[in-house]
């Protein structure tokens, strides 16, 4: 029995399998397990020179295949993430963060200047993504990204210390329904935070509904409550002129607005790639 395939013969079989179990882009999934696991670049399989000899390499991909076919997300499987200018580890302890929100750090990034050296502090920061993006882009900058959730924390930490932050980074467990006294205030206040309803994640795809922490998603009251708590506490923790800038979903830019017009000015929505009303920006009144 022949014991060698090209990676080109395995992308094939791969490609009609994934697609048989109704994954999105099963040929591009594909590609990455194959360009992962055996170390080489997209074009090397194209190029059709490259032989798998080795069972044991085989059977990981077969394996991650396998695993992507049952639509665990593909982040979950490499374990990593591209998010903006960084890598970050990637697993079940927090949302994979999403190509969208990278749109939140070019936001902000657009304005402040590089030698910015201000404070930052990220509400629900998950791996780290929107924190760890922003003090690589300020390094004079105190960064703080906060949770509730210890997993999320320490997946963080890990993300914090891979990409070499350490200095200008600080991970606190915390909710933000509970009181903290201790926090400086900040120049810029950044959140995704949960705002799904019940019902758009009871329709959202397998690789959300069964793999992406629920927590991390959903929140009551049409997906508003924690926006609301977050527009309501974001005075205490920004500075006079300080930055609000968040990210929401569907049709919730109309009582984000109403809750935020009192205390801040400029309160600017940007659209997302594909023109719907994403993101919020404004400042604090004095
Ligand atoms: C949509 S995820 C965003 C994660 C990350 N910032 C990103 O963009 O990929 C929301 C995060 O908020 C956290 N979270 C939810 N409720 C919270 C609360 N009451 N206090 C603090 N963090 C909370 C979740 O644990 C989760 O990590």
């Amino acid at each position: 029995m022949n014991n060698q395939y090209s990676a080109l013969e395995i992308l094939k079989k791969s490609t009609e399998f994934l697609s048989k179990y109704n994954v999105k882009s099963p040929k591009c999934d594909a590609e990455w397990i194959i360009c992962h696991f055996l170390k080489i670049e997209k074009l090397d399989i194209y190029l059709d020179r490259y032989l798998i000899t080795e069972k044991e390499t085989l059977d990981k991909i077969r394996d991650a295949i396998l695993r992507r076919s049952k639509r665990e997300p593909l982040q979950y499987i490499l374990g990593k993430v591209d998010f903006c200018n960084i890598t970050l580890k990637c697993d079940s302890r927090a949302l994979v963060p999403r190509f969208e929100t990278e749109l939140l750090v070019e936001i902000i990034v657009k304005e402040h200047q590089v030698n910015f050296d201000g404070r930052i502090i990220d509400f629900g920061t998950g791996t780290g993504a929107l924190i760890i993006s922003l003090a690589k882009q300020f390094p004079l900058a105190t960064c703080i990204g906060i949770d509730k959730s210890k997993d999320s924390i320490e997946l963080a930490e890990e993300n914090v210390s891979l990409n070499n932050c350490n200095d200008n980074v600080e991970l606190i467990h915390h909710d933000w329904y509970q009181n903290i006294n201790s926090l400086k205030k900040a120049d810029i206040l950044v959140s995704n935070p949960p705002y799904l309803t019940l019902d758009e994640w009871s329709n959202a795809e397998p690789e959300v509904k069964d793999h992406d922490p629920k927590d991390a998603l959903i929140a009551s009251d049409g997906g508003k409550t924690d926006l609301k708590q977050i527009t309501t506490i974001a005075p205490v923790f920004l500075k006079k002129g300080g930055m609000i800038a968040l990210e929401f979903g569907s049709g919730q830019s109309d009582f984000l607005i109403e809750n935020l017009k009192d205390r801040f000015y400029n309160i600017t929505i940007k659209n997302d790639l594909t023109g719907k009303r994403r993101f919020l920006v404004g400042f604090l009144k004095d």
